[in-house]
């Protein structure tokens, strides 16, 4: 006879906080959010730690080298997605990691004898004002000028005026060699008044752009996530088939934490791709498994040697696997339960596996009830695609803004990997589905607030770290009714708007 669990599966919003004494200590600014990542023996601490518990979501729509290196300038980690190939990944892991804070590869670059008119709609598709004019129109290409729009009138020029007519010339732009450090690229700029500077190679070729606005990084992103040597934190996904090729090309890209990427992880396959890593590099390599949504699978992935576990089958928001194949729980029933099996292992065995709940976040608040219900960090790609950052064209319909989100099950995806279930290769049919979603911005300002709410409920609840909002947290079911109550309601708002959170 099959196993009934006549109790109803919950997700976040059918739960709420009730406020705990705030101490005159509880301040948001006194509030940390650094959490462990991977998995640590009691009285040690996590080799990474995340400062912020946010990383991004393993999908083609979110996690590209961009966002990466947006998400460990705040803190947190990025997992560059891995449906696509090999090198591929590999390259985009690598530019994360190579990227130096305040030089910037140019992503906006036209060739001399392209037009007015590709320099208006480059500008307007990119929202870059600054582009760089290259021989060939590559971002490496031999620098022959930068057009700003300083250098054209719309309103009195042809469009199709070429650009080396109407371009700063090379031999009027002041340029500083490869190897130039941060702080003397800006006294260049201070000295020359100049908005950005071209830094060149020996033969010319154009390396990066270095803005002004970009003077103080360091000193603007206390959070940021770096590794020994001073390099973004970047993480990246594999899967069950290829990881004896692409787990060595990714860690010789410089990932420095992997991730099974599957929507079920309660599977041989993980097992077998677990004890391959921990075969070939012991524990030296990080590597979390998932998605699973019960205390048998955590464990079972435990057993196998993840270093952090994820949870959660069916609650993404582009996700239809609950309604195309009947599988799947209610996040916050699936975390609860997960989170309650690590803290009895971590009593059993002194090891402290992570958890992540992966998805079904949709208002701010649900990532402090995530984090309260047990969650040491929080995956997110609806969240994430909104921004500026991710890797997806930004539309306009009907005068809004939005930006593409697909899930990694829809066929434009074509992730067969993460559905696999072993046999054919291929992905018969969808579980995820294409969309928009209303583009918000900067990821910086989005995750500044976000967080600043997450911090405000956590001094209700009087805890001023994570692990203090886990013990004290108390959390309520409410009914349908109280959700109601919870919104603005008996008032005819006068901005729509208001009713975001
Ligand atoms: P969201 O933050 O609610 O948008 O959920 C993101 C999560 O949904 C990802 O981290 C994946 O676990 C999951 N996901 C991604 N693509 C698909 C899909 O096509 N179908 C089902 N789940 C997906």
């Amino acid at each position: 006879m099959a196993v009934f669990i006549n109790e109803p599966s919950h997700t976040f919003s059918e739960y709420l906080l009730i406020p705990g004494c705030s101490t005159t200590d509880c301040t948001p600014q006194n509030v940390s959010l650094k959490t462990p990542l991977v998995k640590f023996r009691k009285g040690e601490e996590s080799d990474i730690t995340l400062n912020i518990p946010l990383v991004s979501a393993i999908m083609q729509s979110v996690s590209g080298d961009r966002l990466a290196v947006a998400l460990a300038t705040e803190g947190g980690v990025s997992f560059i997605y891995g449906s696509q190939s090999i090198e591929d990944e590999a390259a985009m892991v690598n530019r994360a990691k190579n990227h130096k804070a305040g030089f910037v590869t140019s992503d906006s670059n036209v060739r001399p004898d392209d037009t007015l008119r590709d320099v208006v709609e480059l500008t307007a598709r990119t929202g870059h004002s600054t582009i760089a004019v290259t021989s060939d129109g590559t971002p490496e290409g031999k620098l022959l000028g930068i057009v700003t729009s300083r250098d054209y009138r719309v309103s009195r020029m042809e469009m199709t005026e070429e650009v080396q007519s109407f371009m700063t010339p090379l031999e009027k732009l002041v340029t500083a060699k490869e190897g130039i450090s941060l702080k003397e690229a800006n006294d260049i700029i201070w000295d020359h008044k100049l908005n950005s500077l071209p830094i060149v190679s020996e033969d010319g070729r154009l390396l990066y752009l270095v803005f002004r606005k970009d003077y103080d990084s360091h000193k603007q992103n206390p959070n940021e996530l770096l590794d020994k040597e001073k390099r973004y934190v970047v993480g990246a996904g594999i899967n069950t088939r290829d990881y004896e090729t692409r787990v060595p090309a990714l860690l010789e890209a410089g990932a420095d934490v992997l991730c099974i990427d599957s929507s079920d992880g309660f599977s041989e396959w993980q097992k077998i791709t677990l004890g391959w890593i921990r075969e070939h590099y012991g524990d030296k390599v990080k590597v979390g498994a998932g998605n699973v949504v019960d205390a048998e699978g955590f464990r079972y992935l435990a057993d196998a040697g993840a270093d952090f576990v994820k949870v959660g089958i069916g609650g993404g928001s582009i996700c239809i696997t609950r309604e195309t194949k009947g599988i799947g729980r209610g996040q916050a029933t699936a975390l609860i339960e997960v989170c309650k099996e690590r803290d009895r292992y971590f009593e059993e065995t002194g090891v402290y596996i992570p958890v992540c709940s992966d998805g079904a976040i949709v208002y701010d608040y649900h990532m402090t009830l995530a984090l309260a219900m047990g969650a040491d960090f929080i995956m997110l790609g609806r969240y994430f695609a909104r921004f500026d950052e991710s890797p997806t064209n930004k539309v306009q319909i009907n005068g809004t803004y939005y930006k593409e989100y697909w899930g990694e099950g829809s066929a434009r995806a074509r992730n067969w990997q993460r559905y696999d279930m072993g046999g054919d290769k291929k992905l018969s049919f969808e579980e995820g589905v294409d969309s928009y979603v209303p583009y918000a911005g900067t990821l910086k300002d989005n995750v500044a607030l976000s967080l600043l709410k997450v911090k405000s409920t956590m001094c209700n609840c009087g805890a001023l770290t994570i692990p203090e909002l886990q013990k004290k947290a108390k959390l309520q079911l409410v009914s349908a009714v109280s959700i109601v109550e919870g919104g603005a309601h008996d008032v005819l708002l006068k901005d729509q708007s208001q009713g975001n959170r």
